[in-house]
């Protein structure tokens, strides 16, 4: 019980809204679940339990609302068959009407549960529970990471993966598992990795792993790096904010030994592409999801303008859904932090289907979208265990810039071009330490901007993708409503909300687009709304109502890693003044491993 409620515990920074353990002891499962935090769970437990097997989740609600009911672990209708469940059943209503029709019947409105009656009514076909996991999960349309348990088979544990993460944590006479490897540094090193499609049977002292045909495959074991994985608050208030800090550190991180000085250009160890395989490419497209999509564009819009290739972004999710045409011209890249966003997931399976060359762009090494891709450029971000990611928009861009400056100097960008390049990305740390130091600052802003209901954040090129972010971290971590615009959009329609009321975030660089931004600003203070500038010097300080200066960071490619930085620390302590729960924002999920 103490290993469960660490486990779970240790994954809470992926969000959810409830949690559930059952133990199994003595030929029976004592099943607790309680809608809301781990903690409450433990609140609800005994100090003791002699249970020497078991398994818990914490839920993020999909089908059915969160309730104590509808937490996980579920059983099937004669209570002999348990089992947790991350990932989405597509024909749950299906199945539950069949089930419904031959007699079954439901305490909950989830698709688990529906699962859990379908292992049952497969078990009782020649009780062997591997083989009845794998008959239900055969009829089953959608995406699981399971682990089952049958009350007369004490100590045995079947496990089963399809788009949904499954770590099985090799220990001494114990086994483990678990859908992050977070949740097992504190027990074991060892782990394996399920592929989809396949289904684990696990005892105290050994695991075997088969295909969904029954055919036994073996999967080497793999070291966790420990260190990477556990990561506490330190002396910060919130993860966000340490997340924050970390940024230079980051920066540094991903930029090590990737830097050629000799010939001005970028390194990189992990692409799988020779030069003469790159210059072939005629496009670039890159795909993520939330915040991760949102790099994306500024990373294209970097590629683009330095190395002279026609280069765009789009989401993943709308990308996968739209039958792609995938044209072996073009190099994709997938973004992803925690490399298991399902979606990316999903579009990076559907390139390689067709034929498409994919780079991984994922923070989390051996991540599932790390291995499905094979190839591309890790962002040595560290572990970023706040739900919003910061520190992994900024190694990212920091990568795209990498990879602009690589590309750019295979084709049109000169050595002294280069140079400057590289120069900048060198200041950078320091530029953004001395930024963070003014943190109280941006603390102040927040204050007057706080009890606010709605806001617009505009810009122009690299500028538009920091107004989405900005918008985008504001509204996920404060609720506060957020709107991003490119700026030169906003008289076609927006302008209309503009009030007293209503502020906008501008961010403006210092670039040959400062005096459109300032005519924007403009239409903007004639109709009262207030203006707070994001730029990269005073030249527009009398036509705002409050100015951030961030430095300029030497070369323009740099330039929006300097101009992120503010929004981070607004969206953070405007969350701070509202009271919000910074770190666990409500109705988010870290990793996003379903559809
Ligand atoms: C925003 C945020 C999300 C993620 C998105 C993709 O702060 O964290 O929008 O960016 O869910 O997640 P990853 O990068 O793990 O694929």
């Amino acid at each position: 019980m103490p290993i469960l409620l660490e486990g779970l515990s240790r994954l809470e920074y992926r969000g959810y809204d409830s949690a559930g353990v059952a133990l199994q002891k003595s030929g029976k499962f004592d099943l607790v679940k309680r809608q809301g935090r781990v903690g409450e769970l433990r609140a609800a437990l005994p100090k003791r339990n002699a249970a020497t097997a078991g398994i818990g989740h914490t839920r993020w609600a999909t089908h059915g609302e969160p309730s104590d009911v509808n937490a996980h672990p579920h059983c099937d209708d004669t209570g002999k068959i348990v089992i947790v469940h991350n990932g989405i059943v597509e024909n749950a209503q299906e199945h539950r009407e069949g089930l419904e029709a031959r007699g079954h019947s439901f305490a909950s409105d989830t698709d688990s549960e529906v699962l859990a009656v379908l292992i049952a009514e497969a078990y009782a076909v020649d009780e062997d529970l591997a083989a009845a996991v794998r008959r239900a999960l055969q009829s089953v349309a959608g995406t699981y990471g399971i682990a089952v348990m049958h009350c007369d088979r004490p100590g045995e544990l079947i496990v089963g993966r399809n788009g949904s993460p499954v770590i099985i944590g090799v220990g001494d006479k114990e086994m483990f598992v678990a859908s992050d490897v977070s949740a097992l540094v504190p027990y074991t090193r060892q782990v394996v990795h399920l592929e989809d499609g396949e289904i684990a049977t696990l005892s105290s002292k050994s695991y075997e792993i088969q295909d969904l045909h029954a055919t036994v495959t073996d999967r080497p074991v793999a070291l966790i790096d420990a260190e990477a994985v556990l990561a506490t608050k330190g002396d910060h208030a919130h993860f966000t904010l340490k997340e924050i800090h970390e940024q230079p550190d980051a920066l540094r991180r991903v930029m090590q030994g990737r830097l050629n000085h000799r010939f001005n250009t970028a390194h990189f160890g992990g692409l799988n592409l020779e030069p003469r395989e790159l210059m072939a490419f005629k496009r670039i497209k890159i795909l993520g999801c939330g915040s991760a999509y949102i790099s994306g564009t500024i990373g294209a819009s970097m590629i683009e303008r330095l190395a002279r290739l026609p280069a765009e972004a789009e989401s993943a999710a709308e990308f996968r859904y739209r039958n792609p045409i995938i044209d072996p011209d073009t190099l994709y890249f997938a973004v992803s932090q925690s490399g298991e966003t399902y979606d990316t997931l999903t579009a990076v399976q559907e390139i390689q289907r067709k034929g498409g060359t994919v780079l991984g762009v994922v923070n989390v090494v051996g991540s599932t979208i790390a291995r499905q891709c094979g190839a591309g450029m890790y962002l040595h971000a560290g572990p970023e265990v706040a739900v919003v990611s910061t520190k992994t928009f900024t190694n990212t861009l920091a990568a795209f810039a990498l990879f602009a400056l690589y590309l750019g100097r295979m084709r049109d960008v000169s050595p002294a071009e280069g140079e400057r390049v590289i120069e900048a990305l060198e200041a950078l740390p320091a530029q953004m330490e001395a930024v963070i130091e003014r943190a109280e600052d941006f603390h102040d802003i927040a204050k007057r901007y706080a009890n606010f209901d709605h806001a617009y954040f505009i810009g122009r090129c690299e500028g538009f993708g920091l107004a989405q972010e900005g918008a985008l971290k504001l509204k996920e971590i404060s609720y506060l409503h957020a709107e991003a615009y490119a700026a030169s959009e906003l008289k076609h329609g927006p302008l209309a909300l503009i009030d007293p009321q209503t502020p906008t975030f501008a961010i403006v660089p210092n670039d040959d687009l400062v005096k459109k931004n300032a005519s924007t600003i403009a239409e903007i203070r004639t109709r009262k709304g207030p203006v707070v500038a994001i730029a990269q010097s005073d030249e527009i300080e009398a036509e705002v109502d409050d100015l951030v200066v961030v430095p300029i960071s030497g070369h323009w490619l740099t330039d929006s890693i300097m101009l992120l930085l503010p929004l981070q620390f607004i969206a953070y302590f405007v969350a701070l003044e509202r009271g919000c729960d910074v770190d666990k924002p409500r109705n988010l999920a870290k990793s996003v491993t379903v559809e």
